[in-house]
């Protein structure tokens, strides 16, 4: 039977979400793609599927319950789950005095608590079969606080907080989990089409390259069980850190 991969949090065709679909459908997984926009999920399948991989796009909200479990559900019924991928989290900044407790909570919802429901999920599944990989996308916010980034940062740490807990309480029943932190901006339209000038500036050196991301999470997936990385932080080298 084929084996899945499900990533949450794909958008747009130069995305880290559509690298990762494209990677995972290199490596032989039947992807199910799953944001919040349909159009964007039938791009990526679309290019899945001109190379002959097999894709599946299911359109999901990473902090609702109930639709986190159907899409869990229909991966399953597609193929077991064998890698899982929890991208959700678009970056929330803004100024501390004037932001509202309901911003400050969105951005824990997106990237904290979409993640629990995630894992909760999909570590049910793969524990019934005592394997699988589960990774989360971190950021610089994941290690570090700055200006204008109290929202994020919180719930970027809190992510990397909980993957943590989770590696250490179901490593030993054979699911390996993972966390990527991408310590920059990345090379893709979040960026590009959000700050053109600021990207033409960077140039391709001073962003980080989706192939280059999403080649880390695969190397994570196809890592031997005796020897299993937690995790893995990403910039370019012209960075300063
Ligand atoms: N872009 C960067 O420079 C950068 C840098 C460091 C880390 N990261 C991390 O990388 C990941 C995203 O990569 P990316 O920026 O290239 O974007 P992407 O992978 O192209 O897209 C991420 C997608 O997540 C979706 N999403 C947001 N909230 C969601 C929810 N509640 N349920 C389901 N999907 C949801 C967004 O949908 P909508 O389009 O509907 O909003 C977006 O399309 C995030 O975890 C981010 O924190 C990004």
């Amino acid at each position: 039977m084929t084996q899945t991969a499900v990533i949450i949090g794909v958008g747009p065709a130069e995305g880290l979400g559509a690298y990762l679909g494209v990677k995972a459908a290199e490596a032989g997984l039947h992807v199910i793609v799953s944001g919040r926009t349909q159009k964007d999920l039938d791009a990526v399948v679309k290019i899945i599927c001109s190379f002959g991989g097999k894709a599946t796009g299911i359109v999901a909200d990473a902090t609702n319950l109930s639709s986190v479990n159907s899409l869990i559900k229909k991966a399953e019924a597609i193929g077991p789950i064998d890698l899982a991928i929890y991208n959700a989290g678009n970056n929330f900044s803004g100024n501390f005095l004037t932001m509202d407790a309901e911003y400050f909570e969105n951005a824990w919802r997106v990237c904290t608590l979409g993640g629990f429901l995630f894992a909760q999920a999909t570590l049910k599944a793969m524990l019934e079969r005592a394997s699988g990989t589960l990774i989360f996308t971190g950021a610089s916010a994941s290690m570090r606080g700055k200006p204008n980034f109290a929202a994020f940062t919180a719930a970027k740490a809190g992510l990397r907080a909980m993957a943590q807990s989770l590696a250490r309480e179901f490593q030993p029943q054979g699911i390996h989990l993972g966390h990527i932190v991408i310590d920059g901006g990345i090379m893709g339209d979040k960026v590009v089409k959000t700050h053109p000038k600021f990207a033409a500036k960077a140039g391709i050196d001073g962003l980080i390259g989706l192939t280059g991301i999403a080649e880390a999470y695969l190397y994570l997936y196809r890592q031997p069980r005796n020897a299993w990385t937690f995790e893995l932080d990403l910039r370019t080298h012209k960075e300063n850190f």
